[in-house]
């Protein structure tokens, strides 16, 4: 038997079927279901694909939503590129394409935020159509499966391994071969512990055979990550905050955050200088990014007197801040901090 068989094959018997996004083939629900996969747990994900599509349930409905709205159904998910590209995709589908999701290679690899691998995957799951995959769980599998001890970022090694996916395609039953893959990778041929003994593909894999599992892919080492330092300033009056609309920094692009100390300094002295507001507390967070460290501290202070209108941002009632776009780490400190 052949290797896109055994995959199928135990895909039908052991993979994932009952995902949300796996009752039917509709490909807004395959698109997004992928776009929200690529950095994030299924786990993880489930929760946030329900809520995104009930609250907006089209193509359509996500083209005419305001940004903030999608950045809310978002937050938490990280990585906001990806809510900001879909909603740029969805205008173009709704515009170019009357609503409905392209359904070739070409169109599908130009809407903003998909790749080839996504495509692929998007055009079998939705259209049945038989295009490879190759993300991370992908590559670790055929390389183990290979033998192939290279680097796997390796431009090379990249171009290798997309012929080789090309090749083992099926002639059917693309989308439990595409689901199959991601199943084996995820649950058997993991990063550490692979569960080779129950892997469909153990008698020809080369990996396994020189036992060379826990060394394919070789790892690059890692280097420690860089950490950048933000102050962050919580100004509150009578139980509303005041907050900005980033357009600025890459981190947290579109959310709305605190405002930056350095960026209200002249109306902090203002304030301070006129003895309007009280320091009720500060203190610093850490939190972890894919490639960096953010250290952050945050000052609260509580105005004395009504604030005038700041160019740079708004006033939220402290209730308001479940209902815009606002990043994790910040949500959590001002729950802490406003309870
Ligand atoms: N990761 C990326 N796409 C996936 C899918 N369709 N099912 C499970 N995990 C995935």
């Amino acid at each position: 038997m052949n290797f896109s068989k055994r995959v199928i094959e135990w895909q039908m018997k052991h993979g994932r079927h009952h995902l949300p996004w796996q009752k039917n083939n509709n490909p807004y629900h395959v698109w997004l279901s992928e776009i929200m996969l690529q950095q994030t747990q299924v786990t993880t994900v489930i929760n946030y694909f329900e809520r995104f599509i009930e609250a907006l349930p089209t193509i359509k409905d996500l083209a005419e939503a305001n940004e903030d709205k999608v950045f809310k159904l978002w937050a938490g998910l990280g990585y906001y590129a990806r809510a900001r590209n879909m909603h740029a995709s969805a205008k173009i589908i709704q515009e170019n394409f009357n609503g409905i999701f392209p359904n070739t290679f070409e169109d599908v690899l130009n809407l903003p935020g998909i790749g080839r691998s996504t495509a692929g995957a998007i055009l079998a799951f939705s259209y049945n159509q038989h295009y490879p995959i190759l993300d991370g769980n992908v590559k670790r599998v055929l390389m183990r499966f290979h033998g192939l001890k290279m680097p796997k970022d390796d431009p090379q090694t990249i171009k290798d391994l997309w012929q080789i996916a090309e090749q083992l395609l099926p002639a059917s039953k693309i989308r439990n071969y595409t689901q199959g893959l991601m199943d084996l990778g995820a649950t058997i041929c993991k990063p550490k512990k692979a569960n080779c003994k129950t892997c469909p593909l153990k008698k020809n894999c080369k990996a396994l055979a020189l036992n060379l599992v826990n060394e394919i892919p070789s790892i690059k080492k890692r280097q420690s990550l860089p950490i950048k330092t933000k102050q962050f300033l919580i100004a509150t009056y009578k139980g509303e905050i005041f907050l900005i609309k980033n357009y600025q920094d890459k981190i947290w692009q579109g959310l709305w955050i605190l405002p930056e100390f350095q960026e209200l300094q002249n109306t902090i002295l203002y304030f301070f200088q006129q003895g309007l507001f009280k320091e009720l507390n500060s203190g610093s967070r850490k939190t972890v990014f894919t490639h960096f460290i953010l250290h952050f501290t945050y000052t609260h202070i509580e105005l004395l007197k009504k604030p005038k209108k700041h160019y740079l941002g708004l006033w939220f009632d402290k209730h308001e801040l479940q209902d815009i776009g606002l990043p994790a780490p910040l949500k959590k400190l001002l729950s802490q901090i406003l309870r």
